[in-house]
């Protein structure tokens, strides 16, 4: 017997003990005025430094065009540190060290004088390491990486290869192109003084725990991989639902919709997580081929099946919780004619010996009713004799339902005799909770994503070949509804789970959306 099983102890496995260490680097943040980094960026590099996970000496500089000196901005930034870490209060102390490693440069993107500024800002920290690992973080307009790049490069600053130059990187974020054709010349702009693996792709929803955990659950729990076909499964549903209506965004919302700002990367991402084969190894690029695999077998959508497997929805006014909201169209920067979809939801096919002929469902939308994301892998019921011939419909078959968010954690769902004298049954869940087995410690996504980039780590990032798969994707979908205005049936009110055209796609083979579970 072994000791965990004698104790009764968990073992764990540590798989981060073979991760590089972390060397030292100076992280430029490009449009560092904007709200990402004071919001995400420096709280995530703070929590890093507070958990002693940052290099052994670091800098950070933020370049923009406002005028702030470094003590003006750091005075921002933690003003802004106050009211957005996830740990209260700031701890004086861990802010202290922090802070004195955070700088400031003024300058205009486009400006060479400012790159050359850059690069004294650099050189005035006297150390070789410092000056040329360097961390670019692109929170800038895409429209601008370009520039960016090319200013990089004429400075010196970014090498395409590593070794005597250090190592340099470039973080861009979503929205990666608007398209196939623009995400291919975004892509193009980016590596053209880069490799493709200097480039760190970022998916917020890659740096959630519980999406991480997506692989470990499945690959390393038997029980569970031996059902994960289509021999056992019936259909798949991912959810990721929200409360909040467009709000302020509506100028960004009106070029992307649901369907760029969500499906392309979040729920894809989360998809091929879900159904992709196992990777012959944990390194990043056996799980990053896995996953593009998986996106190339998606059965192409023509325009015919589009108007049959995809529903778009567009919000008219209406309450969530007992608020009123808006209607899409009256949301400010919003035409008031507009047919941008803010819900959709589809049916999709893998064309791949594990998966054929399995639906694997998705939606997405604003101002739903609740807040939450989840995937519910929904086994085939059992064969109509003995309980199934008596109850039918009314016997729940099996489903196992990943809470990604919020009541983090895993729900399998069985039957079970009602306790007494008759004979009924009924279905139970047997739930797992990440804050009861674990604690509340939940590192935000930018964390794990940081600590990655300045690591080399590209498992959590997404490949060129991964984006540009997804974009064909959403592509097909699009020109399904080109040239087609929303049709009444199109509408849903704000506070409802989207139009009804979306509980009849699922309809058409007798399956019905269910809703995220709350979990008291
Ligand atoms: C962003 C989208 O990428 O993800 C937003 O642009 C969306 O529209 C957000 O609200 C959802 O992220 P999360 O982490 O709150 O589920």
């Amino acid at each position: 017997m072994s000791y965990s099983e004698q104790h009764d102890e968990p073992t764990v496995c540590n798989l981060s003990e073979t991760r590089k260490p972390v060397e030292p680097c100076t992280i430029v943040i490009f449009g560092a005025s904007g709200d990402l980094t004071a919001r995400k960026l420096i709280p995530a590099l703070y929590h890093l430094a507070k958990d002693k996970q940052m290099p052994p000496a670091f800098r950070i500089i933020g370049f923009a065009r406002r005028e702030k000196t470094d003590e003006s901005w750091r005075q921002e930034l933690r003003t802004a540190l106050d009211q957005f870490s996830r740990t209260k209060p700031v701890d004086e102390q861990v802010w202290k060290d922090f802070s004195a490693n955070v700088f400031y440069c003024v300058g205009d993107l486009t400006d060479a004088a400012a790159y050359a500024k850059l690069e004294q800002k650099l050189t005035s920290f006297g150390s070789a390491p410092l000056r040329k690992n360097l961390l670019f973080y692109l929170a800038t307009q895409p429209s601008q990486f370009g520039a960016v790049v090319q200013q990089l490069h004429d400075a010196k600053l970014l090498h395409r290869e590593n070794g005597e130059h250090g190592w340099q990187r470039l973080v861009v974020e979503k929205p990666f192109g608007h398209d196939l054709a623009s995400a291919h010349a975004l892509n193009a702009e980016l590596t053209r003084f880069a490799h493709e693996s200097q480039v760190c792709r970022i998916d917020h929803y890659l740096g959630k725990e519980t999406v991480q955990n997506i692989l470990m659950f499945r690959f390393s729990n038997s029980i569970f991989e031996r059902l994960w076909n289509r021999e056992s499964v019936d259909h798949v549903q991912i959810t990721v639902s929200e409360k909040l209506g467009v709000g302020e965004r509506g100028g960004y919302y009106e070029e992307a919709g649901a369907l760029r700002d969500m499906v392309q990367n979040h729920m894809l991402q989360v998809l091929s997580l879900i159904a992709m084969e196992p990777p012959v190894s944990l390194e990043a690029e056996s799980v990053r081929d896995e996953k593009v695999k998986l996106l190339k077998s998606i059965r192409a959508l023509t325009p015919a099946d589009v108007a049959k497997q995809v529903v778009r929805g567009q919000y008219f006014a209406g309450a969530v919780d007992g608020q009123p909201r808006p209607g899409y169209r009256q949301e400010p920067k919003v035409d008031a004619a507009s047919n941008v979809e803010t819900f959709v939801a589809m049916k999709l096919l893998i064309d791949n010996w594990r998966w054929s002929g399995i639906p694997f469902y998705l939606r997405t939308g604003k101002n739903l009713p609740q807040s939450a994301s989840e995937v519910r892998i929904q086994f085939r019921p059992t064969p109509s004799v003995l309980f199934a011939a008596q109850c039918g419909q009314n016997l729940d078959a099996n489903a196992l339902t990943l809470r990604l968010q919020p009541n983090e954690g895993i729900s399998l769902h069985f039957n079970g005799k009602v306790p007494g004298i008759g004979t009924s049954v009924r279905p139970v869940r047997m739930h797992f909770s990440y804050n009861a087995e674990f604690g509340a410690y939940t590192p935000e996504a930018y964390e794990r994503l940081l600590l990655d980039a300045i690591a080399g780590d590209a498992t959590l990032f997404i490949r060129r070949d991964e984006v540009e798969t997804a974009w064909q994707i959403v592509d097909s979908i699009r020109k399904g509804w080109e040239n087609k205005p929303l049709t009444n049936r199109e509408f849903y009110a704000a506070g409802t789970w989207g139009p009804i055209a979306a509980d009849d796609l699922l309809a058409q083979l007798g399956h019905e959306w269910h809703e995220p579970q709350v979990i008291k």
